[in-house]
Parts: C-alpha cells; structure tokens; sequence
C-alpha cells in the first residue's frame, strides 16, 4: 500500500497508508480531511484542489482539458495545483507529497 504525505493548512505533515485503485480526493476525504469535492468527481466544480510538491508534479499523470479547464476556478491555483478526484492512487504514487489548501 503507498504512502503518502498530506500537509494540511496549518503545515502539519499526515503520512497515510491508501489504497490503490481508489482516486485521491476518496481517500483523503476518508481519513478525514476536508476536501469538499462538491461533485463527486464530475469535473464540475473545483473544490477538490490540492498543491502537487513540485518533484512530483511531473511524476503524475498528465491534466487533461477538463482538468485544465476546472482548475482556472480552483481558490489559490498555483503551478502544480490538481484536481484530486482525477489522481488515482497507484503503487507509483508511493512517497507523494501534496499540500491541502484552506478551505474556501
Ligand atoms: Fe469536483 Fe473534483 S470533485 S472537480
């Protein structure tokens, strides 16, 4: 199972065990955190935002149109800004690093 790390607004680092297979917005809101992901997933809002370390922006898979597209109305985009409804987690994402952005 990979490990992740998740930092959260107030800069604490969470290491998680997640499954494979499931996306990452999914598992980071099952241990908790709040990612409101308002549509499920649909590409249709942007409330799953999270901030990609910037050595592992290049390792994901790469941001479709309809990601692209979503992202211009995620809160405090950045460079490495993704949606995390569209990352499945997979073996290769052990050692992942991403930050939560505060909540809108
Ligand atoms: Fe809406 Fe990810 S949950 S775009």
């Amino acid at each position: 199972m990979p490990k992740i790390t998740a930092i959260t607004p107030d800069e604490t680092r969470h290491e998680l065990d997640v499954p494979v297979g499931r996306a990452l917005m999914t598992v980071l809101r099952d241990h908790g955190f709040e990612l409101e992901g308002t549509c499920e997933g649909s590409l249709a809002c942007a409330t799953c935002h999270v901030v990609v370390d910037p050595d592992w922006y290049p390792k994901l898979s790469p941001v479709a149109t309809g990601e692209h597209d979503m992202l211009d109305f995620a809160e405090g985009l950045t460079a490495t800004s993704r949606l995390s409804c569209q990352i499945p987690v997979t073996e290769a994402l052990d050692g992942l690093v991403i930050t939560i952005p505060e909540p809108a």
